[in-house]
């Protein structure tokens, strides 16, 4: 099945796909996204990714061209049409296409672009063992809590954690740790769940929402507060929340053992709460799942209805 792209609208294949070299996203990074997964046909938690969507637009001043129920339908039709039951769903918007000027165009026409491709799950021996994190300088702008297109500093981040051998940068400003390069950081030290609180140094996760959420019902003593680097380095656990890579355990940081050196028993306990709420959300993995049942997501606006829709209709 080709990666599908969807641009201002028009499904094509990825190789078919373009935007004007002119597109402000390209010029200058002026645009915002969000990334979406799927666990077996249905989209999780695509309510909140537009929310957050919304928020970052509206933080630059960019205006968002569909109502919605624009967007979920635009973003489940995507989907439905790649058929893939796991997939990473990318969305962006950019303030068009205009001639290079710093200033905003007169007339803005955002650009649009949904791509859908499968979704590789992480080798369960990773998750099993955990992963390697080294400590990075936080070099990026004062609104990380927007998600911007323009990610030079994650991605240099990101790329100083691979020449070290490790899986995620964690990156740091004046001794305090932010988040990771594509992902937020929870830390346990004496028995306390301790994160960044959601201010502008940070991005707002829907993961991480969900694990605090998961840390309150589990009665888990909780702290949102600013960590300090040297409090990560004696934690007895460390973890990481993201789309994709749900809730990983770093076991290592800077090449020394974070606690026991294997992930921990709270990251491990609420790793099983979050499948749980995946499940609720999406139904049970097909394995489990009783034939022919199935689930839709919130607000009842299955991704599977679609998918039944266009085949009715001869779209796929
Ligand atoms: N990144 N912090 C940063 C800087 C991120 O880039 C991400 C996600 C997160 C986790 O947010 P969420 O739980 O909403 O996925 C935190 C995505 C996946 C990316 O850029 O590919």
């Amino acid at each position: 099945m080709p990666i599908i792209a969807c641009v201002n609208g028009r499904v094509v294949p990825i190789e078919r796909a373009t935007v004007s070299v002119e597109d402000r996203g390209f010029q200058f990074g002026d645009g915002v996204y969000e990334v979406v997964r799927s666990y077996h046909g249905v989209l999780f938690h695509l309510d909140e990714h537009l929310d957050r969507l919304e928020q970052s637009a509206k933080a630059i001043r960019l205006p968002l061209r569909h109502s919605r129920s624009h967007w979920r339908r635009l973003i489940q039709r995507a989907y439905a049409l790649s058929r893939f039951p796991e997939a990473k769903v990318y969305v962006q918007v950019t303030r068009g296409p205009s001639p290079r000027d710093h200033r905003f165009p007169t007339h803005v026409r955002p650009t649009t672009v949904i791509t859908v491709r499968r979704l590789e799950a992480l080798p369960w021996t990773t998750r099993e063992r955990g992963v390697s994190a080294v400590t990075v300088p936080d070099l990026r702008w004062g609104r990380c809590d927007v998600k911007s297109v323009n990610l030079l500093a994650n991605v240099l981040a990101k790329e100083d954690a691979r020449a070290a051998g490790a899986f995620e940068a964690i990156l740091v400003r004046d001794g305090v740790v932010t988040e990771g390069a594509v992902s937020n950081c929870f830390s346990v030290i004496d028995g306390t769940v301790v994160t960044s609180p959601t201010d502008p140094s940070i991005l707002p996760g829907i993961t991480r929402a969900l694990t605090a959420d998961l840390i309150r019902r589990e009665g888990i003593p909780f702290r949102e507060r600013p960590v300090m680097v040297d409090e990560y380095r004696r934690a007895d656990e460390i973890f990481l929340t993201g789309t994709t890579i749900e809730i990983l355990s770093v076991v290592s940081l800077d090449g020394r053992r974070v606690g026991t050196g294997s992930p921990g028993k709270i990251a491990r306990r609420l790793y099983d709460r979050f499948m749980s709420a995946v499940a609720a959300e999406c139904g049970p993995a097909p394995a489990s799942r009783p034939p022919g049942r199935r689930r839709s997501s919130r607000g009842g606006d299955s991704t599977r209805r679609p998918v039944d829709r266009l085949r009715r209709r001869g779209g796929l």
